[in-house]
Formats: structure tokens, sequence, C-alpha cells
């Protein structure tokens, strides 16, 4: 008898699912330089943490290795709001729950957009019920001082519930200057949201001293770990905004005011913790902590200024204006006679190496590559800039003597 699904039993071996050991596949798993937008190489300190021992989600001693990741997280984000979190899933989930917790349908709410990213606030607030409005620079632009008169008509007209910016748009490379926002938000009683997944960790991020009531990010670039984790941290504003919600925050994986009952003294069950993530994190930002964060900042900025004299030695044109090029994140433009995708994927195959192709409106026309956390040395500038060079005449480039 042949059996089908629905017929078969846990014990019969003629199952149609049963897989034989001799089918069981195998995997090698291949080392890659990972320079392009992340995810970027985990520090192997890291990666040796994360074959430690599993403890409990509510271990006394893991309870306590949480409490310390998140005071280091305090410190990372320059702030000391009490209510900040590693959210248990990526960067994007860092992003729908700042918008999720924070809006109720019919709320008004601005996005400043000017890439890949600050259009998916866009739908993710509206997905929220709220009323968007967008305020739009051309990709690869930032929103500049002259821009802050606009914005503030925009705020006293409409008495938004929230502004949504990016701090580092990782489709074009532009570092959008924020330190001016938050008061200028404030004054009209709205609440400032900011994407920090490219930013925190390479570059100065002041969550408190700039006014910022919402900001999440990612684990897998400036951190130095893998991707799985988003910390979040929200302003003593942004909580009573919480507090007053007339509706149910709509996600409950993401509703913060359960969230935080298992991160806070209560310790109360709402999910398991994703327990080796938690280790990593805590060691990534141990080692930022054991360099010095303004180290590390300026350590981002070094190794892109020799990249960038590298890349434009072997005849690269930037995509950002200078003034806003973001250090950890290098966008440049493809040369007219090179194939995107043959080019990218040599590099990958002979060359070991991912960089990262372009996104939405820059599809085909830029490669992005990253100097993000631990990958930000001179030996990986050194090594990116031989293997283009030779990718480069190999199909076909004339380099600049
Ligand atoms: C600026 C920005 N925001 C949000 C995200 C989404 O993060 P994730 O892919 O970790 O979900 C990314 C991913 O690269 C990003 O660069």
């Amino acid at each position: 008898m042949t059996n089908t699904p629905s017929q078969s039993t846990s014990s019969s071996s003629d199952s149609p699912f049963t897989l034989s050991p001799s089918f069981v596949p195998q995997f090698h798993y291949p080392d890659r330089l990972l320079v392009g937008p992340g995810p970027s190489n985990v520090d192997p300190i890291v990666l040796s943490t994360m074959s430690r021992p599993l403890l409990g989600h509510l271990d006394p001693d893991f309870l306590h290795l949480m409490s310390m990741t998140q005071d280091m997280l305090r410190h990372l984000y320059r702030t000391d709001y009490p209510l900040t979190i590693p959210i248990s899933a990526t960067g994007m989930a860092g992003m729908e729950c700042c918008f999720v917790n924070l809006i109720e349908p019919g709320d008004t709410v601005i996005v400043c957009c000017n890439g890949f990213f600050s259009q998916r606030m866009v739908d993710i607030a509206t997905r929220a019920g709220a009323k968007v409005i967008t305020f739009q620079r051309p990709w690869g632009e930032v929103f500049e001082e002259n821009d802050l008169n606009a914005i503030e008509e925009i705020l006293k007209k409409e008495k938004p519930k929230a502004l949504g910016i990016v701090h580092a748009e990782t489709s074009t490379g532009a570092c959008q200057p924020l330190d001016r926002l938050g008061k200028l938000c404030h004054q009209y009683g709205t609440l400032l949201i900011v994407d920090a997944v490219t930013s925190l960790g390479c570059i100065p991020l002041e969550v408190k001293k700039w006014e910022i009531d919402a900001v999440y990010s990612c684990s897998q670039k400036g951190l130095s770990c893998p991707p799985g984790l988003s910390p979040v941290s929200f302003s003593p504003r942004a909580e009573e905004v919480m507090a007053g919600r007339k509706t149910k925050v709509q996600s409950w994986y993401l509703d913060l005011t359960m969230i935080r009952q298992y991160w806070n003294s209560d310790r109360a069950y709402h999910h398991t913790a994703p327990i080796t993530m938690i280790f990593a994190l805590f060691e990534g930002l141990r080692l930022i902590f054991t360099q010095g964060l303004e180290n590390r900042w300026e350590m981002h900025q070094k190794n892109h200024l020799a990249l960038k004299a590298g890349l434009e030695a072997i005849g690269l044109e930037y995509q950002a204006n200078p003034k806003y090029q973001l250090p950890q994140l290098n966008v440049v433009k493809i040369p007219i006679g090179i194939e995107d995708l043959k080019f990218r994927k040599t590099l990958l195959n002979e060359y070991r190496m991912e960089i990262g192709g372009g996104l939405g409106e820059f599809k085909g026309k830029v490669w992005r590559i990253g100097l993000m956390g631990c990958n930000s040395n001179p030996a990986i500038v050194s090594k990116i800039l031989s293997n283009m060079e030779q990718c480069l005449i190999s199909q076909g480039k004339a380099i600049p003597k």
C-alpha cells in the first residue's frame, strides 16, 4: 500500500516523506569577505561566543546579561531612555515596532523621503492606518538647513503625530544631519522617529541630545554580529504617547507594553529570547566599548578616507555629495562599459568578496561598498582596492595611471 500524507503513520518507513540517510543534503559553508551594505562579517570573538552553551531565557545569569546588554545599548545610543531593548528580529521589525507602537489609525505622519528605506517607512505607517504625507528630496540628497523652514511649515499646518527620517540611507550612501530636527518637531508636539540601521556604532548618533523619540537599528552592520536583533530606544515622551493610546497595538509580537515586561524587573515571559543572539550582541557591544565609541567612529572615518582615495585613483566616482558621504557605506557609480551583474559575480566567485548592487532608482547604476564594524580596517581596505582594480582590468576598464 502506498501512503498518502493523510494516511501516513509516524512509524511507517514507506512514507513518501521519509528522507533516506544517503539523501540527507550537505553544505560546504564558504568563507566570504562581506563588504556590501550588510550583513558585514561577524567579529571572530562574537562568533566564538555564539558557540557557548545555551542558558534558559529566565536563568538569573541570563537576566543579568540582558540588563548589562541594555545598559551598553543606552551608552551606544547616547541616551538614558529606560525603554531600550533589542527586538528579536531584524531592522525591519525595529522600523515596524516604532511605527505600530506610536501610531494609531487616523494619525498623521510625515516621512522625509530621499531613498529606498524612507519609502518603506511610508508603507509601514500607511499599513498602521496613518495618513502619510511625504516630504521629498531626490535620491542621494539630504534634507539640509534650508529645508527646515519647509518642514516647519508642514509641522505647523498638519500637527502630525510623528515624523520619520533615515539617518544613514543605505541605498544612496548619504548621511542625514539630525541635530536640529528633534527640537523643531517638539515645538509642534510631533515625535521624531529615526532609522539608525546603518549608522549605529559607525558614526556619531546622539539620541538624547538630538531629542530623538524612537530609534531602531540592527545587529549585522556596525555591531559586527549576525542579523537577528534590532535594538530600539524610546524617549519618555514617546512612552507617554504609548500610554495614552486608545487602541491596541496592531501587532502582538511587537507590542512593547508586553515585551518591556520581560526586559524590565517583572521578567514576564513574552517569547523565548534568541539567547545566542543576545550573547553575540553583548560581545559585539563589549568590543565597541573596549575600543571606545569615539575611537570607533574615528576608525570608520579614517578607513573610509583611505578607501575613497584608492577608489577614486582607479577611476570610480562617488554618488553622494562629499559633504554628506557616509564613511561606512561607499556608494560609487558603475563605470560605463562595465556590466554590473557580471562584475559582482566575478568578485564573488573568483575573489570571494561580496559588494552590493544598487536598489530601486539606483539599480544597475551604483555599487555599494561597506566598511562596517570589524571590517573597517586597513587590511580590508587594501584587499577591496586590489580586488576591484584587478576585476575592473579583467573586464576591460582602463585604469588611470
Ligand atoms: C537604512 C535601513 N533601514 C532598514 C533596513 C532593514 O533592515 P533588515 O534588513 O535588518 O531588516 C536596512 C537594511 O539594510 C537599512 O539599510
